[in-house]
């Protein structure tokens, strides 16, 4: 099979991570038969600082005829975060409907948890997170600019239908998995999109009724992500506490640095997108020592949607074969010392 695929890589170590892993992909793909074909957008904030906008007016439309996207990450440290991320990633999520975002967070053999007593094997859950709606829907404004009585309004919204296609694609994971699903949600504080969701959840946990579901209210689950991870299988929770959540999983696994995501379109109306978790970590930008293996573990996660498991399978058997070498050339955040570059030639030559 041919795959036309959309790469953005982006800013800052987003360029770096996509055009190190790119490579990797395409030989992934041709030892398994399949065949990509890269069309790349250099959208992002060096065109804003040229032309005035990250991407061009019709760039959502563009992505349309692809297969899949891969993006690297967005964000530049002179220019305020609303501006780019609005100008480029969140509209692509928005208009192309991936309203879910699968987040694994996994402790390989070979990482080491900043959690004292965890070591491979011991940490495997994937977060569901609601990723076009809830607290980052674009209903708000300000007021009163320049005055004391200056006022901001930030509105969470929450739709049936936009929980209950997170909810199912949670619930569908645990049925293969380990038939376990914990419901975040913060409503004892919050008394109407967040009731609203649980009452989603209890709805739709009718037809599933081998997943054990647990409710945990989100600051007792960001606790018990730290306190008993093991215990964990699928997560399902909204888009701002699936932001904050899915960083905390990334680095209990060990590094922002092996987080992948995929931003689904379920109904294949659109493209979905994949990307590593993290950002364009400016404080490393331009160094050639970022992590590529988010970015890998991404495109295995690209695959896997496309249908082609084998591709999907050997990208990531390669990763965790590297990890679990003591040898193996590693980079800065995971103890070594090995750049970009170096971890990508070793994963090629152990495809
Ligand atoms: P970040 O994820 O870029 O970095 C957080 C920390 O993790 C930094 O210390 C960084 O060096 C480290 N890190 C991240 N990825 C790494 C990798 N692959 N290898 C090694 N170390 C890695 O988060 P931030 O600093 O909060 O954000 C930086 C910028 O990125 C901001 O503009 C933010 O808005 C943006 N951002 C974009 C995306 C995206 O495009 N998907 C995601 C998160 C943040
Ligand atoms: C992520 C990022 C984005 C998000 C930001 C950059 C808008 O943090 O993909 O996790 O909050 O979704
Ligand atoms: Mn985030």
């Amino acid at each position: 099979m041919a795959y036309n695929i959309a790469v953005i890589p982006g800013d800052g170590i987003g360029t770096e991570v996509v055009s190190a892993v790119r490579p990797l992909l395409d030989e992934a793909a041709d030892r398994e038969g399949v065949s990509l074909s890269y069309t790349g957008f250099d959208w992002g904030s060096q065109r804003y600082l040229e032309e005035g906008s990250m991407m061009p007016a019709d760039g959502v439309d563009t992505l349309r005829g692809y297969d899949a996207i891969l993006l690297g990450a967005v964000g530049h440290p002179e220019i305020p975060d609303h501006v780019t991320l609005r100008g480029l990633m969140l509209p692509i999520r928005k208009r192309l409907d991936q309203r879910v975002c699968e987040r694994p967070s996994v402790l390989y053999e070979g990482v080491e948890s900043p959690l004292r007593g965890y070591e491979g094997g011991d940490i495997d859950f994937v977060i569901f997170r609601e990723n076009t709606e809830g607290e980052y829907a674009d209903v708000g404004g300000r007021e009163h600019q320049g005055f004391d009585h200056e006022l901001a309004v930030q509105s969470a919204v929450f739709t049936r239908e936009g929980t209950e296609t997170v909810v199912r694609a949670a619930f569908e994971a645990a049925s293969e998995r380990e038939e376990n699903l914990t419901n975040v949600t913060k409503s004892n504080a919050q008394a109407y999109g967040m009731v609203l969701w649980d009452e989603v959840v209890a709805d739709i946990a009718e037809e599933y009724p081998d997943v054990t579901v647990e409710r945990l209210l989100v600051d007792a689950a960001a606790m018990d992500l730290v306190r008993r991870p093991e215990e964990f299988d699928v997560l399902v929770t909204s888009n701002l506490f699936g932001d904050v959540l899915t960083d905390l999983g990334a680095i209990i696994a060990g590094t922002m640095g092996l987080a992948p995501s995929a931003n689904l379109n379920v109904d294949g109306t659109a493209p979905s997108m994949f990307e590593p978790v993290h950002g364009s970590a400016p404080d490393i930008a331009g160094e050639g020592i970022a992590n590529p293996l988010a970015t890998v573990l991404s495109g295995a996660m690209l695959f896997e949607h496309l249908g082609e498991a084998a591709p999907a399978a050997r990208l990531r058997e390669t990763v965790q074969e590297q990890l679990a070498d003591p040898n193996a050339p590693r980079t800065l955040d995971l103890g070594g010392n090995a750049g970009t570059e170096a971890v990508v030639t070793d994963l090629e030559a152990r495809l």
